[in-house]
């Protein structure tokens, strides 16, 4: 822990130095000019992009404070070490499966444990798990996707299975196990009158056969024009919370034979970014369509990164491998082949930079796409915070020591900050602002302006 701290403060310190070195400057009138020039720039980028500008850090100095969660952008912020706390005891709570159970399998530091997700400007309040369970009587919460939706699931039931007295009044409703295969999962708080269920829905749309006529490589298709066909189920519910994005990647579609089909028309051409806006359209007009916006708060969860490593040794393999691929005994080859092309590594602390895993093309068209509906989707902004978490992964903690995963999380961990700043969102003491990623492109649109005239000024004094 120390060792992260003095590396957040040595870089704060470098940050402050900065203003000194700017005053020396300051009567140079070379840097009026450039001053004028800065501004004229981020004047007209400001005007391009929108809410894409994060080039000036803290702008929130500049802007007056509103404390409340309303007004806070919860989603900008960092992780602060805070005394060891946990909502609950994964092995103790029958809903996690085993392979997220980290301290189960042998993970022995607890560091990751000890961190909570601080935003600039406010405070995401701590859980008041009898609040929760009252807050939700008589209510369903649906989650719709993939298995990092299964992950935040689990979190949540678990999270409120800690203030049930009667655990045995918690149970499955078809009475099964949690598997990675399964497609529903309903878990009903009985003494509440609430279930949190789960549907397994990958990409959102439907998988279907091959059509006719079709080349052999296809070996089935993703209608991007139609959701799930299970997606009837999601549509009575209190709160739906949605997520998808691992699954849109080549070697879980067109290696294994999977392509794009839109009406009768395969399209074998289309690229994986294309193919995820369009379902993401079909998506959209569907909670147009389908969702009663006075009953039903509809959540996005953005992208959430993944920490593997592509190993340099293994680059280095490859390359060899590809110069050399005719000289090289068989058996070598095969163990070229089969060495790990990504490693994974967790580290023992959260990094302090994001590497650029904060910018996701997936989460990027999630904020595009969701500007055009007319029912309220709040977005469950997780890209950047959960970037810095490298430390919080399964690793090699889960129930086959031998895959090391750098996808999934550690319960408890990183998903139960989700579900903290859902259930903070949902509070009636803290009505949740509709559309955030708009109202804050405005926002950080005005900063820009002010800042462009004050830089032009001071420039011109
Ligand atoms: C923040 O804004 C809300 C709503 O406009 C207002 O009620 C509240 O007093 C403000 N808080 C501060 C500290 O200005
Ligand atoms: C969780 O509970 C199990 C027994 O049910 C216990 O062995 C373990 O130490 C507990 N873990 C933590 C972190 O308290
Ligand atoms: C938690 O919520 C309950 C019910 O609303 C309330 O009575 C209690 O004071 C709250 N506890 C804390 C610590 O805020
Ligand atoms: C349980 O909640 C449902 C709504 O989801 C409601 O119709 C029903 O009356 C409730 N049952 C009890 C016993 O409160
Ligand atoms: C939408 O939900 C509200 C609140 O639950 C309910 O009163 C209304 O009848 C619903 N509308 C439709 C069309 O189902
Ligand atoms: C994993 O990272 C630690 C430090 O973060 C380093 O000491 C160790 O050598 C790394 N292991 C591998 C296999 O890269
Ligand atoms: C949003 O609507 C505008 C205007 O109707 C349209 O030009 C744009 O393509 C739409 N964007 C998405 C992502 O659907
Ligand atoms: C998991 O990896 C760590 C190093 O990252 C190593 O010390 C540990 O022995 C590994 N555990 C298992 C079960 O392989």
């Amino acid at each position: 822990m120390s060792a992260f701290n003095r590396s957040i403060s040595s870089s704060r310190t470098t940050s402050f130095h900065r203003t000194p070195n700017l005053n020396r400057f300051r009567r140079c009138f070379h840097f009026h000019f450039l001053l004028i020039a800065a501004s004229l720039i981020s004047l007209f980028v400001a005007i391009r992009d929108g809410y894409y500008i994060y080039v000036l850090p803290q702008t929130h100095h500049f802007s007056t404070r509103n404390t409340s969660l309303t007004h806070c952008d919860v989603y900008q912020g960092r992780w602060v070490p805070v005394p060891p706390y946990s909502l609950y005891n994964a092995t103790d709570c029958p809903f996690v499966e085993r392979g997220f159970d980290c301290l189960a399998n042998g993970r022995k530091d607890m560091n990751y444990l000890n961190w909570r997700w601080k935003p600039n400007d406010c405070e995401i309040p701590r859980l008041n798990v009898s609040y929760v369970l009252e807050m939700f009587r008589g209510k369903r919460i649906v989650f719709v996707g993939d298995s990092m939706s299964r992950t935040q699931w689990e979190s949540l039931v678990c999270m409120l299975m800690g203030g049930v007295e009667d655990k045995s009044s918690v149970y499955e409703v078809n009475g099964k196990k949690v598997s990675k295969q399964i497609r529903f999962l309903g878990v009903r708080f009985r003494d509440f009158n609430f279930t949190i269920e789960f549907f397994r829905s990958v990409f959102l749309v439907q998988q279907g056969p091959v059509p006719k006529h079709a080349p052999k490589r296809v070996k089935s298709t993703l209608r991007l024009d139609r959701l799930d066909d299970i997606s009837d189920k999601w549509v009575h519910s209190d709160v739906l919370i949605f997520n998808t994005g691992h699954w849109w990647v080549p070697t879980k579609l067109f290696d294994m034979g999977c392509y794009f089909q839109v009406g009768r028309s395969l399209k074998m051409g289309m690229s994986i970014p294309v193919a995820f806006r369009t379902a993401l359209g079909t998506w959209a007009s569907w909670v147009e369509r389908k969702i009663n916006k006075s009953r039903t708060r509809v959540f996005f969860r953005t992208f959430e990164p993944s920490h593997w490593r592509v190993s340099f040794y293994t680059l280095v393999a490859f390359a060899q491998f590809k110069i050399t691929l005719t000289r090289v005994p068989l058996q070598a080859k095969k163990k070229l082949i089969d060495q790990p092309r990504r490693t994974c590594n967790t580290t023992s602390y959260p990094m302090i930079e994001t590497d650029g895993r904060d910018q996701n093309l997936f989460s990027e068209t999630v904020f595009d796409v969701v500007k055009n509906v007319t029912v309220p989707i709040n977005l469950l902004h997780v890209t950047t915070m959960t970037a810095f978490r490298s430390d919080a992964h399964v690793g090699n903690w889960s129930d086959n020591p031998s895959v090391h995963d750098c996808s999934h999380w550690c319960l408890p961990g990183v998903p139960d900050m989700w579900n903290e700043i859902i259930l903070s969102q949902l509070s009636t003491h803290y009505e949740f602002p509709f559309q955030q990623m708009e109202s804050q492109s405005e926002f950080s649109y005005f900063v820009m302006l002010f800042l462009s005239l004050c830089l032009a000024a001071s420039g011109m004094i």
